[in-house]
């Protein structure tokens, strides 16, 4: 097989020999905002009803991680909690109830969970799930209202994000768990757990972006990147790239984008620059930084009467949409989108195979790798806007 696979080297635990006993093994705990990431040993508890245990060979740092970790919002502040939702590991053992999965199979986790039951999952409107979607205010486990992590001495470890990837072995309700191609490399599939699933399916599921239409995207990260990947891979005849980084131009450039603008060069708001380059605006702008300026400016560089914004920028802070109602009668909408509106568990496995094929580029995406115990050093990466995502193996 081609350098996409990279599990053989990594066969992780003996599964036979911790299943239905606790595991006791390194994680990164925070103990309060912006506290240092302390790698410590801790218990993992065995899964429980249909739950999964798994090994976590991989993981990466998104920017959701870092707006959690400084928790602005005061009501996600739950501590000690173990970060992380963006991985892909090895199933060590499950509980009861679960048959999709078994020990040794590659998985990654998915934050935004399909239990297949509810009649979120079944309807084809929706990808979230009535009780495994995202929520960043859990902090404990569906089954019990308790957490499968403790200190050594038995206190209480939070979960974050229905996953908690920052840690050799975590515990996820068996809905927040895909498993994968075990010939796929399990570093790239890493990515298929958040950053690029959730800009690749906004372009493709969320904004549906046609070939040859007109695409800008706002803050080129990760996600934004997956964005115009996502919107190369379906012929969009322009994109606009906006970041007030120019080191990110370059990754840009990689993933299809044609045109690049740093807003702190402009002597004029973003959107009449976008408007002047392309006779009115873009058919499909997204906002990918997280910041509420960057939203109106990608509302309005959207073309008069059809333009479409897909908000996936995460605000923590409690204001509101900076737009006026009659704003929406020029004939622009706007829409948010969580986790590309893939449905993770019965849409990944085709998503990771289309990948693999090369419909979707993910070279790139990681631009740097680190060992586990170097994770502030990765976050500080992300947060000087060195990295796309730091590789952090376990
Ligand atoms: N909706 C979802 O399901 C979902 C999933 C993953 C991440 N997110 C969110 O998407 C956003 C991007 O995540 P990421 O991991 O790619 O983050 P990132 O930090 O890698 O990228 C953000 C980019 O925005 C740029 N930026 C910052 N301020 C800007 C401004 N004023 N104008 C233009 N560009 C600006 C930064 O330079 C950076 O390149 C975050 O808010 C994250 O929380 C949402
Ligand atoms: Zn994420
Ligand atoms: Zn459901």
């Amino acid at each position: 097989m081609s350098s996409f696979n990279d599990a053989s080297s990594n066969g992780g635990s003996n599964p036979s020999s911790t299943k239905g006993k606790i595991i006791t093994c390194k994680a990164a705990v925070v103990r309060g905002p912006k506290q240092p990431f302390v790698i410590e040993q801790i218990q993992v508890h065995p899964p429980q009803k249909m739950e999964v245990r798994i090994k976590i060979l991989y993981t990466s740092i998104c920017h959701s991680d870092l707006s959690c970790w400084i928790a602005e919002n005061e009501a996600q502040r739950v501590y000690p909690r173990i970060f992380g939702h963006e991985a892909a590991g090895i199933v060590e053992s499950v509980g009861e109830g679960v048959t999709d999965m078994k020990e040794g199979d590659h998985v990654v986790p998915i934050f935004n969970g399909e239990c297949g039951d509810c009649s979120y999952c079944k309807s084809t409107k929706t990808n979230l799930c009535e009780k495994n979607r995202v929520n960043p205010y859990k902090s404990v486990m569906l089954n019990d209202g308790k957490t499968r992590f403790s200190t050594l001495d038995g206190k209480p470890i939070y979960h974050f994000l229905n996953t908690s990837t920052f840690t050799e072995y975590t515990v996820l309700d068996s809905a927040n768990v895909v498993k994968v191609d075990s010939e796929a490399s399990l570093k790239k599939m890493s990515l298929l757990s958040c950053g690029v699933s959730t800009g690749v399916g906004a372009a493709w599921n969320t904004a549906n972006v046609q070939a040859g239409s007109t695409v800008a995207v706002f803050g080129l990260g990760a996600v934004g990147l997956a964005v115009a990947e996502g919107s190369r891979s379906r012929g969009a005849s322009r994109i606009i790239g906006v970041d007030i980084n120019n080191e990110k131009f370059i990754k840009g450039q990689a993933v299809g984008v044609t045109d690049f603008i740093n807003p702190m060069d402009l002597k004029q708001p973003v959107h009449e620059k976008i408007s002047e380059i392309t006779g009115g605006g873009v058919d499909y702008s997204f906002e990918c930084a997280g910041n509420l300026d960057v939203l109106r400016e990608a509302f309005l560089s959207a073309h008069d009467g059809w333009g479409l914004t897909v908000v996936l920028g995460i605000h923590t802070s409690p204001t509101t949409l900076p737009l006026h109602p009659m704003e929406l009668f020029n004939g622009r909408s706007i829409v948010g989108s969580t986790f590309g509106d893939f449905k993770g568990k019965s849409q990944l496995p085709h998503f990771a195979q289309q990948c693999m094929n090369g419909v979707v580029n993910l070279d790139g995406f990681i631009t740097h790798e680190l060992p586990f115990s170097e994770i502030n050093e990765a976050f500080q990466l992300l947060i000087d806007g060195k990295s796309l995502r730091c590789l952090l193996q376990l």
